[in-house]
């Protein structure tokens, strides 16, 4: 190994984000409901095209809100990937809904709706469209059927802020849409996450949800002279400290998104030829649409060959990673009642896929290397 090892990803400050946080402990005020969140959300609405962003403790806690909101129990049936994260059907899970797991489609590991369409039933509430690594899905046949069948498509937008289709942003399609500052996210505030609620009926439920059961967020505007418990609802609203380290972010938008997505147009360059030699699928961007770049994710030939890939890697100190491991496949996914055979996209997925370190710290001295190291590995 050569010189330090490149990380998969660091987070970092990037610009006023310590400040921020000194001004909002300087305030006395560091729980919910601040000034800062208040930047925060409406500087998201304009950048996900949506016109109500209630900032969350995290994209699971955005997701768990959207189970919620739609009423979802266990006689209800929602519909989402099987290569996903874990609380992209956890959250659904834990309102007792049955999570049916669709298989995604080979280019884009998105949602096939194709799939979705074979597993639609009575009890289908929602389907989950989960944009992997920025990458739209079909939104147009989402849309489509979930219009047709009277079925609510929400968004899991956690990897797609910045992204786009048909001059549309992602977490505008859905009734719902969720993003995450999770610190492996673009932009970051440790844990942290939004919900955005496109559709407009939803929006009183989605505040007191929020705020713990309660219409706080009418006594903060003034609308009532005390507030009290009107409902369902638990401690969802992300607090002035992390929403002043994500201002600090989000002020740097433009300059942290572009950084992203030179990186990752710079290795889908100049891994082209290495990849056609070697049988590797590079990441695409759908056609129609922009993407925020957010994981460079390539696919080997075979399991074995991925195992290599990342051994070689880190034998010369670069930090690879695999990522989502089939949910069908899971613990949970087979007492659920699933087995191999089910997804075989999302499990060929799970088994080949490697990413490539992005962030907006890797140097492009860094990033050099890490393209020398992958173009030494022969399958
Ligand atoms: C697609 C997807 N959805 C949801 C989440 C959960 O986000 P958070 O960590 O903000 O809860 C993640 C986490 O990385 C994710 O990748």
């Amino acid at each position: 190994m050569q010189g330090p090892k490149i990380p998969f990803h660091r987070a970092e400050t990037v610009g006023r984000e310590l400040e921020h946080v000194a001004a909002s402990v300087a305030s006395g005020h560091i729980g919910a409901g601040g000034p800062f969140g208040d930047r925060c959300a409406r500087r998201l609405e304009e950048l996900l095209g949506s016109r109500h962003v209630l900032l969350t403790k995290s994209c699971t806690h955005a997701l768990e809100m959207m189970a919620l909101l739609l009423d979802l129990g266990p006689e209800d049936e929602v519909i989402l990937p099987s290569f996903a994260y874990v609380t992209t059907a956890n959250a659904f899970a834990l309102r007792g809904a049955r999570v049916v797991f669709a298989d995604v489609e080979r280019e884009t590991l998105n949602l096939d709706p194709a799939s979705v369409r074979a597993r639609i039933t009575p009890r289908t509430k929602a389907i989950v469209a989960l944009h992997y690594a920025g990458a739209a899905c079909d939104l147009r046949a989402l849309s489509a059927l979930a219009t047709e069948r009277g079925i609510a498509l929400l968004e899991d937008n956690a990897h797609g802020l910045g992204s786009s289709l048909e001059g549309r942003k992602l977490g505008s399609f859905g009734s719902l849409s969720g993003v995450s500052f999770h610190e492996t996210k673009t932009i970051t505030c440790g844990e942290g996450g939004a919900l955005a609620v496109n559709d407009e009926v939803m929006l009183a439920r989605a505040e007191i949800l929020l705020q713990k059961g309660t219409d706080r967020a009418k006594f903060l505007r003034g609308q009532v002279r005390f507030y009290s418990w009107h409902g369902l609802g638990s401690s969802f609203e992300m607090s002035e400290l992390h929403a002043a380290f994500l201002w600090g972010q989000l002020e740097r938008w433009d300059e942290i998104l572009g950084r992203r997505v030179r990186q990752w147009q710079r290795y889908a360059h100049e891994l082209a030829s290495w990849a056609r030699a070697n049988d590797v699928h590079l990441p695409v961007v759908p056609a129609g649409s922009t993407s925020s770049c957010h994981i460079f994710a390539l696919r080997l030939p075979s399991e074995a060959h991925r195992e290599r890939f990342l051994k070689e890697l880190a034998a010369g100190g670069v930090q690879a990673t695999f990522h989502y491991l089939p949910l069908h496949l899971s613990k949970m996914g087979r007492e659920l009642g699933y087995g191999p055979g089910d997804c075989p996209v999302s499990e060929e997925a799970g088994a080949c896929l490697a990413r490539l370190p992005l962030s907006f710290g890797l140097g492009d001295e860094q990033q050099s290397r890490v393209l020398e190291v992958v173009h030494e590995f022969r399958v």
